[in-house]
């Protein structure tokens, strides 16, 4: 196995291989040439979990291979079966955290907070563990030390934190507005041109957009946890999901016919802003102007618009965003920190 004291490589636990997690290990399988050129190491998986447990994964097995033994269902013979301590143990560089999000997020949050006590940096796709506990988490990571990086928590593969950290240096975001669900974006869009709920979520279902349990994407819960990351990292408040006020669109039944006869475009809109010693942050249904850019790409597209205290206005987008964009959003996050580590 790797370890963390190689001089040649950068060891990974990824946690999770499902629709991320596989995109993920095919991207890392493709690239291997192109990562060791950009970060100098070359990233090997020690460790593979899924729902059924944590593997040590065997000395010489490629990406590809794992990738092959999860599609088939063999992932636990890609090598011996262990527990989340002797991953800890062990120390690997970087957990990749591909999990799924928890309700109240403290699985993740121990997870973390262990690992940057074991010398362990931290990349994820997970939002709860952020989402319900910023503070114990970063405060973890500084006082040890250690990184974490999350751009994939937010819009996917549509990159916001890496941009601000290093394209946007010099100025100061006073607003963030955008687009960062699109399960929920999509199901009300079809809402509005005549489906009902039921038939707009296999819709989304069908296109590969909405997860089998889409409750989290409906009720707006998932729009609001990644508007909290967004509050926190980005104006430095420590909100938490309860602070939050969200739509979803599960209840729209006695709204729907008015919103259809007014011909008017409706978003579930992320919006953070500074308003004197305030940061409001709010996830909320709203009207769009015709001319609102967040509305110039398709329902399968994520979007912002970042305001500057100068008066500049960004606009970022993702066309068609899905588990490949994210994917690639988590291995740049990767990259980024075994270059440091490099
Ligand atoms: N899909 C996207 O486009 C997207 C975009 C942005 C962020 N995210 C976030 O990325 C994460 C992964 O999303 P996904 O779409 O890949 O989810 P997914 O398809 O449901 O995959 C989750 C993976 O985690 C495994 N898993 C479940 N519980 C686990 C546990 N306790 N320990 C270790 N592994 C466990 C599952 O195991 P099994 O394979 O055995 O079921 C599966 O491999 C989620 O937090 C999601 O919110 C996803």
């Amino acid at each position: 196995m790797a370890l963390k004291n190689d001089q040649d490589t950068v060891s990974i636990a990824i946690m999770g291989v499902g629709n991320v997690g596989r995109n993920f290990l095919s991207l890392l399988s493709r690239n291997q040439k192109g990562i060791r050129k950009k970060v100098g190491k070359d990233i090997v998986v020690s460790f593979a979990s899924d729902s059924h447990g944590i593997y040590s994964v065997r000395n010489g097995i490629n990406t590809e291979v794992l990738l092959r033994a999860k599609e088939d269902g063999r992932l636990r013979e890609t090598g011996n079966k262990v527990e989340l301590e002797d991953v800890f143990g062990e120390s690997p560089d970087i957990i990749v955290d591909m999990t799924p999000a928890t309700p109240d997020g403290v699985f993740g949050m121990g997870m973390y907070v262990n690992a940057f006590k074991s010398g362990i940096d931290v990349v994820t796709a997970n939002k709860s563990p952020l989402a319900m506990h910023w503070s114990e988490v970063m405060n973890s990571a500084r006082i040890n030390g250690r990184r974490i990086r999350y751009e994939a928590t937010v819009a996917g593969g549509t990159p916001l934190f890496n941009l601000i950290d290093y394209s946007l240096m010099p100025v100061e975001i006073v607003r963030v507005r955008g687009i960062v669900s699109m399960t929920v974006n999509f199901v009300l869009d079809r809402m509005l041109h005549n489906l009902d709920f039921e038939q707009s979520i296999r819709m989304a279902q069908r296109e590969g957009i909405a997860e089998t349990n889409f409750h989290d994407d409906t009720l707006g819960i998932d729009s609001a946890r990644k508007t909290v990351i967004m509050a926190n990292s980005i104006f430095g408040s420590n909100i938490s999901l309860q602070d939050m006020e969200f739509d979803g669109v599960e209840n729209l039944s006695d709204r729907i016919d008015e919103m259809k006869r007014s011909g008017d475009r409706y978003r579930i809109v992320s919006d953070v802003y500074r308003k004197g010693s305030e940061i409001l942050a709010s996830s909320k249904l709203q009207t769009m102007e015709p001319l609102d850019p967040l509305v110039s790409l398709g329902t399968s597209s994520l979007c912002y618009l970042l305001e500057t205290t100068d008066g500049s206005k960004y606009f970022v987008g993702n066309i068609r965003d899905g588990p490949l964009e994210t994917a690639s959003a988590v291995l740049n996050d990767v990259m980024l920190i075994a270059r440091q580590r490099a």
